[in-house]
């Protein structure tokens, strides 16, 4: 009789925060310090945990957000008071990414999420009903269905709301109680959910899409907004993209490949003159393309050289490995983006003579 195979173990392709930097967060957690009420972490550990440090222990803390202190700490604050946080920022500035860390960090757990979309209805942040159960037994306790902002409520925890501006502005609006009374009542029941300290909400929003809905004022005033900026230098960018390729490449286990800093660094300079509509010095006056050519783009194209390089081309991530993902990033409107492309090319691309390898691949795919 043939032996049952086992079936291979499978590797997820994404570890929650509070799972990847378990250590940090348990050394950062060690002292006995003043917490907020529902906290795992001081706010002044929160800060390290994000920005990078050293723990009490004297072990290091890496820094996953890059930017500003005061905008860290501003939205740490932010969550230990009755206000909500609203991050707020064009594509690709962290947004999601400084959200799933903070409630990493303050909860212990990123996962209570509620994706907003146009199709988000008010069951989905409320509460919802199991119908098998609600028609067997009617309203009850057990046919409650619970959303992960009503369990946040429950356990006293963060939730994370992505994309709030997406759904319609009269769902946004059943946040306006929970935020203000930090109850939620289910009238079928006859009670009401107080939230538990350690309740809080992070919202992200990006305001740069089309299609989505305003903010009311009332649900406004109740959101303290912090604004993700684009990183200020090239030097930082660079660090950010080449930290964070080097990251996600090896998580998801791509070849090895020879050091690519070099590459990585010309993506960022071109997209940053790009984005600014003209050249680093100054000189030339550049046409901006439609897309936002974010440190995030700047992170998926080294990504995808990268698998290029190390699955086709010997390891090296060069201007042939770069020109398509350049391309696909920048054109993201067929016509005018084209022309803005073209035009780089031509006028800045071309005549710097370093920069001839990317001019030639390019031409030779577009
Ligand atoms: N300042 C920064 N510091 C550290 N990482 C950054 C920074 N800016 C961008 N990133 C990286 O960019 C990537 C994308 O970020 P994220 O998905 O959070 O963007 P977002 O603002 O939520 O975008 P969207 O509006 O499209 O949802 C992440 O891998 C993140 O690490
Ligand atoms: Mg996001």
């Amino acid at each position: 009789m043939a032996a049952k195979k086992s079936k291979p173990k499978k590797a997820s392709l994404n570890q929650p925060a509070e799972v990847l930097y378990a250590d940090e967060l348990k050394a950062l957690n060690a002292v006995d310090d003043e917490r907020p009420e529902g906290w795992k972490l001081a706010p002044q550990a929160v800060v390290t945990y994000l920005l990078g440090g050293e723990a009490p222990d004297g072990s290091a803390v890496s820094a996953k957000y890059v930017g500003n202190r005061r905008l860290i700490e501003t939205a740490v604050a932010t969550l230990a008071t009755d206000r909500a946080l609203l991050l707020l920022g064009v594509p690709g500035t962290a947004k999601s990414w400084v959200s799933e860390h903070l409630a990493a960090a303050i909860s212990g757990d990123s996962q209570r999420l509620i994706q907003c979309t146009a199709g988000t209805d008010e069951n989905q942040i409320r509460y919802g009903w199991n119908y098998a159960s609600l028609l067997a037994k009617g309203p009850s306790d057990e046919a409650l269905v619970r959303t992960p902002l009503l369990r946040a409520m429950e356990e006293g925890t963060l939730v994370r709301l992505e994309e709030l501006t997406r759904m319609g502005s009269d769902v946004q609006d059943t946040l306006i109680t929970v935020l203000s009374e930090k109850i939620l009542p289910i009238p079928e029941l006859d009670k009401a959910i107080v939230a538990n300290r350690g309740f809080n909400i992070i919202a992200t929003a990006n305001n740069r899409d089309k299609g989505v809905n305003d903010l009311s004022s009332a649900l406004k005033r109740r959101f303290n907004v912090v604004v993700l900026p684009l990183p200020s230098s090239l030097e930082e960018e660079v660090s950010i993209v080449v930290d964070r390729v080097a990251q996600i490449g090896a998580g998801l286990g791509l070849p090895d490949i020879e050091p690519a800093e070099k590459e990585l660094a010309r993506i960022v300079e071109l997209f940053r003159e790009l984005r600014d509509g003209q050249t680093a010095d100054g000189k030339i006056k550049l046409k901006t393309p439609s897309g936002s050519l974010s440190t995030a783009e700047a992170i998926s194209v080294g990504i995808s050289a990268w698998a290029e390089a190390g699955h086709f081309r010997s390891g090296v991530v060069d201007a042939d490995s770069l020109a398509v993902n350049l391309i696909g990033a920048i054109v993201k409107d067929p016509v005018q983006d084209a022309i803005v492309l073209q035009e780089y090319l031509e006028t800045v691309v071309r005549p710097r003579k370093q920069w001839r390898d990317l001019y030639t691949a390019i031409r030779e795919v577009m």
